[in-house]
């Protein structure tokens, strides 16, 4: 029924709606009134986090797209090699992990059976574990040496939206926790970076305003063959995400690219009929993104930019389509970029009257190999 999805038609527009409430329930508790980063929940040692040389972040699907952007962010912040598995790989891969790896595994339910062994896999070989997980007292949440749980609620639509951006979040969090635990950053440092995650709720509440222009959009990109999601660094990894959400609910081909490599394949897929959506929310690389934009228009794609408010760079004379979001520091931009696009699946998928919560051949936990 409508009322228990909250008045509205699917549990997927529900969950992208309460992304608001959920990431500031997953910083409550987390951050000082002096906008300090706290886990009173973590026993992990400060002598500890020193003797970490690497990390590996294992995941499936949503997961695993958080676990991108986290590697960005930690070798920005932490500069150590950090390494992104998806779990099925990892666990047959004899993975290079000692005593000296913290392996961050996160997942929604905590019952994916890759995501398990994996975390099975990394014990054995002597890892520290950390579980970033949604559902309390599940397999994975038990199994872990430490565990931070995301406090999304529970997720009922397969596609996975607030549970994503609650574990951007406490990947955030854990990032500056150990580079504050480690002296990389001073406590003034810090406050400024958590005083920015404070403020997402309120951007992510803005973001959803864009509701019933994105709907417009959806209408005519509802018609298009084939996808392609264009990004760089932060924006690449947030467009792997956006893609997934597409193909998940509307059924329709998409798939990410880092836009640097376009031109060596991609590009010649590009023709009247398949859309282009380019992220261009990372101020060292917009100018790169520029020319991959024009790439794109030049071939006759249709090109919708997703971009910072403020952004001068690019309108509907270069483009055909111009989404415009709040913004914060490059690094959190993820979180705002990904709402749009978790919006423009629902509402694709909404067109062309598909399931939506419950997709055809998925399930919301993968419990079995
Ligand atoms: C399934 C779900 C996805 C989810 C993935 C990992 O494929 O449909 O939405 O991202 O499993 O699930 P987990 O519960 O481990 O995060």
């Amino acid at each position: 029924s409508t009322a228990s999805k909250g008045g509205y038609d699917h549990f997927m527009l529900k969950e992208i709606h309460e992304q608001p409430q959920t990431i500031r329930d997953t910083l409550r508790g987390r951050v000082s009134d002096t906008n300090q980063v706290m886990f009173p929940e973590l026993k992990l040692s400060r002598e500890q986090l020193l003797n970490f040389n690497r990390i590996v972040i294992v995941a499936c699907g949503t997961a695993y797209h958080a676990g991108m952007v986290a590697k960005h962010f930690y070798e920005a912040l932490l500069r150590r090699p950090v390494e992104v598995s998806v779990a099925s790989e990892f666990r047959y891969s004899d993975p290079i992990v000692d005593q000296h790896t913290l392996a961050i595994i996160i997942s929604q339910s905590g019952e994916t059976a890759d995501t398990l062994a994996a975390l099975r896999e990394a014990k054995v070989k002597g890892a520290t574990t950390l579980a970033v997980v949604n559902v309390v007292g599940s397999s994975i949440a038990r199994e872990s040496d430490e565990v931070i749980y995301t406090y999304a609620g529970p997720e009922i639509s397969v596609a996975s939206t607030k549970a994503y951006t609650t574990q951007l979040i406490a990947l955030y969090l854990v990032g500056l926790y150990i580079a504050e635990q480690e002296n990389r950053l001073g406590p003034t440092v810090v406050a400024g970076y958590v005083e920015l995650l404070k403020a997402l709720p309120a951007q992510v509440a803005q973001v959803l305003k864009l509701g019933p222009e994105i709907k417009e959009l959806a209408q005519g990109l509802s018609k298009s063959s084939s996808f392609f999601f264009l990004g760089r660094g932060f924006d690449y990894a947030v467009a792997m995400e956006a893609a997934l959400k597409l193909k998940e609910v509307s059924y329709i081909h998409a798939e990410a690219y880092a836009a640097g490599e376009m031109k060596h394949g991609p590009l010649a897929l590009v023709e009247p009929g398949v859309t282009v959506v380019c992220f261009a929310t990372q101020s060292a690389l917009y100018d790169k993104m520029l020319s991959n934009v024009k790439e794109i228009t030049a071939r006759d794609g249709g090109a919708v930019a997703l971009v910072k408010d403020g952004d001068e760079g690019l309108d509907t004379r270069s483009v055909d389509s111009v989404l415009r979001i709040p913004s914060t520091h490059d690094w959190f931009m993820p979180i705002l970029a990904i709402v749009p696009m978790q919006m423009l699946a629902y509402y694709i998928a909404a067109a062309l009257g598909r399931e939506i919560d419950q997709p055809r051949n998925l399930a919301k936990s993968v419990t079995v190999e």
